[in-house]
């Protein structure tokens, strides 16, 4: 306070050094902002008080359980805290939101929490609702909410509880026995018994294998009528008991997406950009009548794809486009610098698109466009040459000397004035 008081009543007094003065300011201003920030930002860093935590809003998935069957609820946020549980001093417990107290740790009531999840075995309808998983440790907390259903066993519930999934026709296709990552975990002897409406299937013949120790179904030349539903079920000990673990698929076959080879249609080779500015050079496939979803596109940098070259992010690649015109389909992705630097320059950006069909690139370097500029600066005097040359000319012509000479004036001039707009049209 004191250094700020001296700085202000030096300001005050000169009143000639206009630049002092502005230096005083923002010294006055740097003081400031340090006194404001050391006021706000230390007590935070000290203690989260209780109930102060961070909501990071409901996992976008609804877990789904059977009545008598066993559940596992994931924290949700536990992937933000990489490394979180094999850390001491990271806390994490669960709340139900219906009820004050926290979920009861206790083999014994048939739920209770492990590692970072809590296990209900066997749920019943009355586990549904929606639980809150909070994680702390010394300087920071914060919570998700993730919602269980928990439905009857019986035929008027299966709706709510598919899983959809799809296969395409004519071809070998695999079912996933979906959600059971924690109840295979470190188990090679899984079993699992697939049925479709309701009756199981012989696992083992040339339409249909279900592969040993894994949760998958192969589906050899999937047809019209392997679409519908489909249950799989599996089993799970506890305490001597063993209860079942059944998931619903609902199968849609569709049919195989026709394919085209894949055309890049645009940048230009060159594409020219000034130094400091931000520029956009969008890559534009055709497809035909082929579909996006099995395209891909991406750009590189020097050979090296986009993310890895550019830590700090400075060239990007944007969202990508999908869109029909005239019942032809196109997918697009920018390359974004933000700015140009002169080491792009001398960089090879390359768009490459690929199918199953083959792929496909383009090249591209960006080249500085300082002619461009001068050309805008010298369009006007290139005028005036150009009226004089052709006045001084005419004078000549009239005296009948020097021809070559003015000549070459209208040329230079000339040709400077018609540069311009072709380097428009060129940076389009
Ligand atoms: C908990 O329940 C209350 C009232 O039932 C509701 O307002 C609140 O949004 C719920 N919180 C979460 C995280 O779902
Ligand atoms: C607490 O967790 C946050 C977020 O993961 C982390 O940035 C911070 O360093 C942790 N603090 C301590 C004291 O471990
Ligand atoms: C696949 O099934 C169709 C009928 O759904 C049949 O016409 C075709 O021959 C089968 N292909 C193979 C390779 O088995
Ligand atoms: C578990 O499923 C099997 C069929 O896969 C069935 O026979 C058995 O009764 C089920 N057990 C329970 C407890 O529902
Ligand atoms: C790409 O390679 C050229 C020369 O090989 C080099 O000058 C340039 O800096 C490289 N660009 C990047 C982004 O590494």
């Amino acid at each position: 306070m004191q250094s700020y008081r001296l700085q202000g009543a030096r300001l005050e007094m000169s009143t000639s050094c206009v630049l002092q003065k502005l230096s005083g300011a923002m010294f006055i201003v740097y003081l400031l902002i340090v006194g404001v920030s050391s006021f706000t930002i230390q007590p935070e860093e000290h203690t989260v008080p209780a109930g102060n935590c961070r909501f990071r809003g409901k996992y976008f998935k609804t877990n789904i359980g059977i009545e008598g069957e066993p559940v596992v609820l994931q924290c949700p946020q536990m992937r933000y805290w990489l490394g979180a549980s094999a850390r001491p001093h990271v806390s994490l417990t669960w709340r139900k939101n219906d009820s004050a107290g926290m979920v009861p740790g206790g083999e014994e009531t048939g739920v209770w929490v492990q590692d970072d999840a809590i296990w209900i075995v066997p749920a019943w309808q009355g586990h549904s609702g929606t639980y809150i998983c909070t994680v702390r440790n010394a300087s920071y907390c914060d919570e998700m909410s993730i919602e269980l259903r928990v439905f009857e066993k019986t035929e008027a519930s299966v709706p709510f509880t598919l899983y959809p999934q799809s296969l395409t026709l004519s071809t070998a296709g695999t079912l996933v026995c979906p959600e059971l990552g924690q109840f295979t975990h470190n188990k090679t002897d899984m079993k699992i018994q697939w049925y479709k409406d309701s009756v199981l299937l012989d696992q083992d013949n040339k339409k249909f294998l279900s592969v040993k120790g894994t949760t998958r179904l192969l589906i050899n030349n999937v047809s019209v009528e392997d679409a519908g539903y489909y249950s799989c079920v599996t089993t799970f000990a506890h305490k001597g008991t063993r209860y079942n673990i059944t998931r619903n698929i609902k199968l849609h076959t569709k049919i195989k997406e026709e394919e085209t080879v894949p055309v890049i249609i645009s940048p230009h080779q060159t594409i020219l950009a000034s130094l400091g500015s931000r520029l956009t050079i969008p890559c534009k496939v055709f497809l035909g009548t082929g579909t996006d979803s099995a395209t891909l596109l991406w750009w590189k940098a020097n050979n090296t794809d986009i993310k890895s070259t550019y830590h700090e992010r400075r060239v990007t690649e944007g969202q990508r486009l999908e869109y029909s015109e005239n019942n032809e389909n196109y997918i697009e992705i920018p390359l974004i610098f933000n700015p140009v630097i002169r080491e792009d320059l001398n960089t090879d950006f390359t768009c490459v698109v690929r199918n199953t069909l083959g792929i496909q690139m383009l090249h591209t370097t960006v080249k500085e466009a300082t002619t461009f500029s001068w050309g805008i600066a010298l369009a006007p005097i290139s005028l005036v040459l150009l009226l004089l040359g052709g006045i001084w000319m005419h004078r000549r012509y009239k005296h009948r000397t020097g021809k070559a000479y003015g000549l070459t004036v209208l040329k230079t001039g000339h040709q400077d004035f018609e540069s311009y707009p072709r380097k428009i049209k060129e940076i389009k």
